[in-house]
This record gives C-alpha cells, structure tokens and sequence, in this order.
C-alpha cells in the first residue's frame, strides 16, 4: 500500500483528497498547521472511511520540525502539498505574509523531498498563474501573464521552484491548476470551513443565505460579461480531489508525458458571479439578499478551462454539476449551523 504525506490534510481541498486517496487503496498522513483549519474534518475523515488518519501540527516553514515527519514516515511514496494561504484579496492586502507562508515553505518540503528520495510529488496550484487572459477557455500552454495578485504570483513562483526542482533532481512532479473548487462531500461530513469571514463566493453565499452575513457583496456588476460580473469555472472539490488520485495513479503507472506535467483542473464552463447565486437560489429555495458593488482589486474579469488533457491524460470524468456544488455546500451551511448549536449546548452543559 503506498504512504502519501498530505500536507494541508486538514483544509477544505486537503480532506477531500484525504478520503479518495483511502478509497483507492492509498495510507494518507497528513501535515498541517491548524492555522487555517481545525481537526474537525478530520473527524469526518473517519466517519466517512472509517479510518483515524494522523495529523503532524507542523508550520512547514520550520524546517527541523518539517524534516522530522518525513524522518518518522521512511515510507513515503510522494507528496500532495496543499498548504498555502489562498485568498485573492487578502494577499492584496498582505503580500509579504503570502510570499513567506506559500513559497518559504514549499522550499523547505522540497528539501526534504530531495533528502528522503520521495519519488513523486503533487503541486496545487491555480488557475490564477494565467492572469487576466486574453482568450478562453485556458489550456496548459496558454500564456501565464502577470498574476493579478500575490497570491497568484506565489503560485507562479510555486510552479517555477518545482520545475527546476525536478529538472535538477529524480523527483517526477505534477502540477494541478484548480479552478474554483466549491461544494461538499456527498456525504455532507465535510466541507468548506472558512475561519472568520469567508473571502470566497460560494461560502459567502451560502453564509449570507443561513444568517451569519447580513447581506452578499458582488465584487463588480460593470465587467465586460454577458451580465457585468465576473466569470469563474467552478468545479465540484470532490471531482477536484479525485483528479489527485488520478495524478497519483498517473505517475505510478509512468504515465507521464514529463517529468513535470501540468494539468488545468476546471469544469470548462464559465459561469458568472449573478448566474452562480442564482443557481444557488434555485437548488436551496432561499433568496439571497446581496447587492452589487464595487470591483475587487485582483479580480480577473473571466477565466474558464479547457480540460482536454486531464480528462483524456488521468482519465478524470467531472460526476458533479453547479446544481449539485450549491446544493451539497448548502447542506453542509446548514450541517455546521447544526454541529455548532450542539457544540454550544455541549460546552453550556460542561460549564
Ligand atoms: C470568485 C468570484 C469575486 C466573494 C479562487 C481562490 C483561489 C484559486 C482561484 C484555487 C470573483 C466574486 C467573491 C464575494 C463576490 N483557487 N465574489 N463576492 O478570486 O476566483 O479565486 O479561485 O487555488 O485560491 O481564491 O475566487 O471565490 O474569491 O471569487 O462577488 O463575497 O466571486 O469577485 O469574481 P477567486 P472567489
């Protein structure tokens, strides 16, 4: 059975992952901080698979303690590193966080990649590193232009590092260009978990719709769109986290065309911000009280994926639709509204 080490094993793309790397037969460890996650989906991790999967609470960016992990797991067939800050506007707003926390710490885990002879490695990275493109959809050789944002750049310089990484050492890497992963297990026992105010549509929405926001911000209804907000390719995070296994399969299987192949995760349909709350309105019955206003910096205005290669190379078939991504984030809104009143009534008991 190969050992994988996750890193970010605890997040929202992270969990996901963990669970179908189980299903088909893979050991998981994973790595995270808990500086953007908690351990409960790791709860739902077990309650789905059954199995208890160890979480090391390391800050990647402390080398000795990253190194000693890989020290404990000899058998470590490769590496899914998922754990990076990611959200387009606050790394506007904190650059130097995002540059420190997304590529110091990817430097370190290569280090250890190349001590230990890991002969695999697996790269989230983003449809970001394509900028503001001139044509869609986006296929794996269209230009990457300035990133819009720092965090599209950490991204750009993440895919770079790798790249002469691989080149330089006997590594084989995968690099996988998510597009908007949103939704929730079909299970409904985990999901998205945005700490504080979500900063992505989706939980946004669905945080609006259950009461926990007043009221929805669209970032722009002036774009140059079929209806003046910005178009994203959003894409189910379990269909996301099955192209991992894929990749992984991929490569043990030697598949790869490479020793660095890229693949754009994304659906292939454009969807825009106003047609994504009203799908949302529809498969939940709610309405959403939102209003439109001013752009975000960092914003790109329309970005869709040509995902020729991934479905035909790793053999991925996308089993969700938007309808089903807004229905399954719904009923985990409603899920973590249930769990947190328990939660309330437990801690109200114990005090
Ligand atoms: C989507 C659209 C906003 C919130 C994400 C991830 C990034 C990467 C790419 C994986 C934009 C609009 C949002 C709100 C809004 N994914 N919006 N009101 O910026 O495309 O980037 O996908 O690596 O990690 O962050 O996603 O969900 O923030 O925004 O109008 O309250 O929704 O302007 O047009 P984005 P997002």
């Amino acid at each position: 059975m190969h050992k994988i080490l996750v890193t970010g094993g605890c997040g929202f793309i992270g969990s996901h992952t963990v669970v179908d790397l189980i299903e088909n037969g893979f050991d998981v460890v994973s790595i995270d901080d808990n500086s953007r996650s908690t351990t409960y989906l790791l709860d739902g991790i077990e309650k789905i698979t059954g199995k208890k999967i160890k979480n090391y609470k390391v800050d990647l960016k402390n080398f000795d303690e990253t190194r000693a992990v890989f020290q404990e797991n000899e058998d470590i067939s490769g590496v899914i590193h998922f754990a990076a800050f990611k959200a387009v506007g606050e790394s506007v707003e904190k650059p130097l966080d995002y540059y420190e926390n997304n590529n110091f710490s990817l430097v370190n885990l290569l280090k250890c990649v190349k001590e230990f002879s890991i002969p695999y490695f697996v790269f989230s990275s983003s449809c970001t590193v394509y900028g503001n493109p001139d044509d869609v959809p986006v296929t794996e050789q269209s230009p990457e232009k300035k990133a819009e944002s720092p965090y599209g750049a950490t991204k750009q310089m993440g895919e770079r590092i790798i790249q002469d990484f691989t080149k330089a050492e006997n590594t084989s890497s995968i690099l996988l260009r998510y597009f908007n992963p949103v939704g929730a297990h079909p299970s409904i026992l985990i999901g998205e978990l945005p700490l504080g105010r979500p900063q992505n549509l989706v939980p946004a929405i669905t945080q609006t719709a259950i009461g926990k926001l007043p009221q929805m911000q669209v970032y722009g209804g002036d774009y140059p769109t079929r209806d003046g907000s910005c178009v994203r390719d959003y894409i189910h995070v379990s269909d996301i986290a099955h192209a991992h296994t894929l990749a992984f399969e991929y490569l043990l299987n030697k598949k790869n065309k490479t020793r660095c192949d890229i693949f754009n995760l994304g659906s292939g349909n454009g969807v825009t911000v106003l047609e994504a709350i009203q799908a949302f309105e529809k498969v939940s019955g709610k309405k959403l009280n939102y209003k439109v206003g001013p752009r975000r910096p960092g914003d790109v205005v329309a970005i869709y994926a040509n995902n020729n290669f991934a479905v035909q190379s790793l053999g991925w078939n996308i089993k969700f639709n938007l309808d089903d991504m807004m229905h399954t984030a719904w009923q985990w809104e409603l899920k973590v509204k249930e769990d947190e009143e328990l939660i309330r009534k437990q801690k109200h008991t114990l005090n």
